[in-house]
């Protein structure tokens, strides 16, 4: 139900997420809220892609068939199950307006990220003005790259680091 319903809106953010930030084969990759795998199935790199619901990531595990290199996991971003500085690349898109507090989310991802990563989230318009979803990334310490005002897209855009 979620890929009829939302496929071509989270793909009208795909395609200019990807545009900017690609991962490449060294890349290890977060997909933080990854749901039903729409964008991890796109990723070719050692790939994690994190969910609280089992349900989506069982389609998400269908589509990703026998791929060796990508792994699921059934958690909460709020408490990452992973070490600090693991990931090179971290995407959250269309997650953060589901916790109750999206800096901690950011903060979690920040403390999981390396050194030189590049995080990119985004947040539903009808959730966040633009300056309340700029004020969330800046209260979360994550530096702010660019941000991206596209009036097609449901998002607001942020491309990050720590
Ligand atoms: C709007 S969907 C976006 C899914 C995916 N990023 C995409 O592009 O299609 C939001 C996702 O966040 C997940 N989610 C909500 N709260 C979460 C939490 N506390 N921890 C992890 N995932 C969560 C939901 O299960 C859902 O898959």
């Amino acid at each position: 139900m979620y890929d009829i319903r939302y496929k071509e809106e989270q793909e009208a953010k795909y395609r200019i997420l990807l545009n900017q930030v690609r991962p490449h084969a060294y890349d290890i990759v977060l997909d933080d809220g990854c749901g039903t795998g729409l964008l991890l199935q796109r990723f070719t790199s050692h790939s994690v892609g994190l969910d609280l619901s089992s349900k989506l990531l069982s389609a998400a595990r269908l589509k990703l068939g026998e791929r060796t290199n990508t792994y699921l996991v059934n958690a909460d971003s709020d408490q990452l199950p992973f070490r600090s500085s693991t990931f090179t690349k971290v995407f959250a898109v269309t997650l953060i307006q589901n916790l109750p507090e999206p800096e901690q989310t950011l903060g979690e991802i920040k403390r999981v990220s390396q050194p030189d990563s590049i995080i990119v989230v985004s947040g539903l318009k009808k959730s966040y003005s633009f300056d309340n979803f700029e004020d969330i990334l800046e209260n979360s310490g994550l530096f702010i790259e660019k941000l991206i005002l596209d009036e097609e897209l449901k998002d607001w855009l942020a491309y990050a680091t720590v």
